[in-house]
Order: structure tokens, then sequence, then C-alpha cells
């Protein structure tokens, strides 16, 4: 039985992942990082069969303990502080945890894994002031927030090791992705929570900041799939993983209210403490290198993501309205 190791496992992706991981048969194991709430609720219902461990990327004497003891065939580290305008507060931890997080990692795994499959969670964010569109595996990255200017740091750390030391260790370039387990604070997931909560008369108002910014948005499932097919080709490498669509946050708004019956209009207002410092206008991913070699490609569109997310959503908030 193959055993992955999975660095946020507790987040959106980690709990596709981990389902994806068991059904393929793979014993799972992953870190988790004490709180002083409960912050496993995206993996409750399959905890039973996974082996979590306290783990943290910036304590490098439990991660190398971990590695020895586990002994895992593949490592994804998905760990990371992931919130672009966060990080523009949080420079120097994102730095920290996004960036030199993942050569901590790489370092112990040459030293103590040499042998692991690796994957590093890459961003479409690296593209920032994008140098061509669509953005393939050739563009240039022109970073434009601390997280994209960690993620390539991460993303050349992860290629040294590669070439450096002959570690199977793969970057996905990976455009945004969505669920209805997507983290509260990003847009898409605001928009739908909002929807849910007005639909069912627990909120008034959402406030948003720009609108007119475009995004290449899969589904996260989809595109877990992907993390996995790399490291089964025989040659590590980097790919990006896209739709190859690009819609509006003004777009995302529009189908995400009219799906529960309402106009945006009269419940979005403007916020400009939402906006950042540098945005990243226009992101929309070539992934023909992912589909032909990987055989990937994505099962859900747009539509369905948005359909999806709004009515989970709306189920959720019928739940706390009761
Ligand atoms: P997420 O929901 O924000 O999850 C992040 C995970 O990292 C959580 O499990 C979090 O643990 C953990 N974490 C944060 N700091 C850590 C630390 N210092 N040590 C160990 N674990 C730590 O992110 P996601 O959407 O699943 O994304 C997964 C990865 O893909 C991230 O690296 C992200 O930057 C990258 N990515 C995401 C997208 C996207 O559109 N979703 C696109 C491209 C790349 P807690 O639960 O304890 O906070
Ligand atoms: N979060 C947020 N909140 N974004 C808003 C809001 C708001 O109220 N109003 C407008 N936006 C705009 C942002 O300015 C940005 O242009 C767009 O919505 C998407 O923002 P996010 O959902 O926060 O995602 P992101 O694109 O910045 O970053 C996500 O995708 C990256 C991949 O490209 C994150 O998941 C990153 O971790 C990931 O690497």
């Amino acid at each position: 039985m193959k055993k992955a190791l999975i660095t946020g496992i507790t987040g959106q992706d980690g709990s596709y992942l981990s389902e994806h991981l068991l059904n393929l048969g793979y014993e799972v194991h992953g870190t988790i990082r004490r709180a002083s709430s409960f912050n496993t609720g995206r993996i409750d219902h399959i905890i039973d069969r996974l082996h979590l461990h306290y783990g943290d990327l910036m304590d490098v004497t439990a991660m190398a303990q971990l590695l020895l003891k586990v002994k895992p065939d593949e490592i994804y580290n998905l760990a990371a502080q992931s919130h672009v305008r966060v990080s523009f507060d949080q420079p120097v931890y994102t730095g920290d945890v996004t960036g030199l997080g993942a050569l901590r990692l790489l370092e112990l795994v040459r030293t103590c894994a040499p042998e692991a499959r690796y994957y590093q969670a890459g961003s479409s964010e690296m593209f920032g002031k994008v140098l061509e569109t669509p953005q393939s595996i050739t563009t240039p990255f022109y970073p434009r927030s601390p997280y994209a200017c960690a993620k390539v740091f991460a993303h050349y750390s992860t290629v040294n090791y590669r070439e450096a030391y002959g570690l199977h260790a793969s970057n996905g370039i990976l455009f945004n992705h969505e669920s209805p387990r997507r983290g509260e604070t990003f847009v898409t997931r605001k928009i739908t929570r909002a929807v849910g909560r007005i639909r069912a008369g627990l909120q008034r108002r959402l406030s948003l900041g720009n609108l007119s910014a475009k995004r290449d948005w899969g589904f996260a499932g989809d595109y877990v799939r992907a993390m996995h097919a790399m490291l089964q080709q025989d040659k590590p490498g980097d790919f990006v993983i896209a739709t190859g669509e690009t819609w509006t946050v003004e777009q995302f708004l529009g189908r995400s209210f009219s799906y529960a019956g309402l106009n945006w209009r009269e419940h979005v207002d403007y916020d400009a403490r939402l906006e950042r410092p540098t945005e990243v206008d226009l992101l929309l991913g070539d992934s023909r290198p992912a589909r032909e070699k990987l055989g990937w490609k994505p099962n859900w569109d747009f539509y369905m993501l948005v359909d999806e997310m709004t009515k989970a959503d709306i189920l959720l908030a019928e739940r706390e309205a009761r």
C-alpha cells in the first residue's frame, strides 16, 4: 500500500486530495495544527481513515521526525498562508510559511526521504501582471503580492532541488479552484455564502472590492487529480492546470445571485478596503501539456461550479435559519 503525506490536509485541497488518495487505496497521512477551536471540519467525514499528526512548516524538528516515522512514498506540500490580500498585511510571515516553508520541507526530503516524490502547490498568482495570455508553463512570472513572491521562491526551490539533487519534485501551477469547501474569505465562497444567507433572511448586504478582475475558475475536486497524476510520471516536471476560460468577479456574482432568484445590484456595496495594493487583473491558463501528458481534464465548467457552490450554501443557510 502506498503512503502519502499531505501538509495542509485540513484545507480545501487537502480534503479533496485525501478523498482521492483513499479511493486509490493509499494510506493517507496529514499534518494538522493545534488551534483553539476545531479545524478539521473539511475532513471530519473521513477522519477515521486518515493518520493525522501535529506538524507545522515552521517546525523543522517535528517535520523531520514525521518524515522518518511515516516514510511516505509521496509528499504533497499544500500548506501555505494562502490568502493574497492577507499577505500584504503579513508579508514576512507569508514569506516564511509559503516560501521558506517549502524550502525547509525540500531540505528535509533531500536528507530524510530522498526517494519520496514531492508535489509543490504552485499558483497562477505567480504570473501576476501577466506578460502573455493565455499563461503557459513558459510564461515568465511577474508576482504582484508577497504571497505570489513566496510562491515563486517555492517554485524555483523545487526546480533547483530536482536539478541539483535528482529529487522527483514537481510543481503544479494551479489556477483558481473553488468548491463548497472553499474558505469563506475568498471571493467565490464569500459571494455564495452571502447569497444563501440573504435568501434565508440572515444577511442584508454584501461588501466587495474589485469586480472586474478575471479569473480562470475550476473545481478543486478536479484539480487534485492532476496533483496525483504528476507524481505518477516517470520523470518529474511542472504543469499548468486550468480550465482555459476566464470570467470576471461580476459574472460570478451575477450567476450566483440569479441562481437564487436575486438581483445582485440590490444587495452589493463597494468597499475600497477590499482592494489590493497591486491587483492581478487577468488569469487564463493554457493546460494543454497536462491534458496531453497526464490525460487530465476538468469535469466541471464555470456554470456548474457557481451553481453547485450556490446550491450548497443555500442549503447551509437554510439549516442555520432553522
Ligand atoms: P487553504 O484552504 O487555505 O488551506 C491551507 C492549508 O495550509 C490549511 O490546512 C492550513 O492549516 C495549512 N497551513 C497554513 N499554515 C501552515 C503552516 N505554517 N504549517 C502547516 N500547515 C499550514 O488552501 P487551499 O485552497 O486548499 O490551497 C492549497 C494550496 O494550494 C496552498 O498552498 C495554496 O496556496 C495553493 N493554491 C491554491 C489555489 C486555489 O485556488 N485554491 C490555487 C493555486 C495554489 P489550518 O487549517 O490549520 O489553517
Ligand atoms: N477575497 C476577496 N474578497 N476578493 C475580492 C473581494 C473580496 O471581498 N472583492 C473583490 N475581490 C477580487 C480580488 O481583488 C481578486 O481580484 C479576485 O476577487 C479573487 O480574489 P480571491 O478569491 O481572494 O482569490 P485570488 O485570485 O486572490 O487568490 C486565490 O487564487 C490563487 C490562484 O490564482 C487563492 O486561492 C490563492 O491561494 C491562489 O494561489
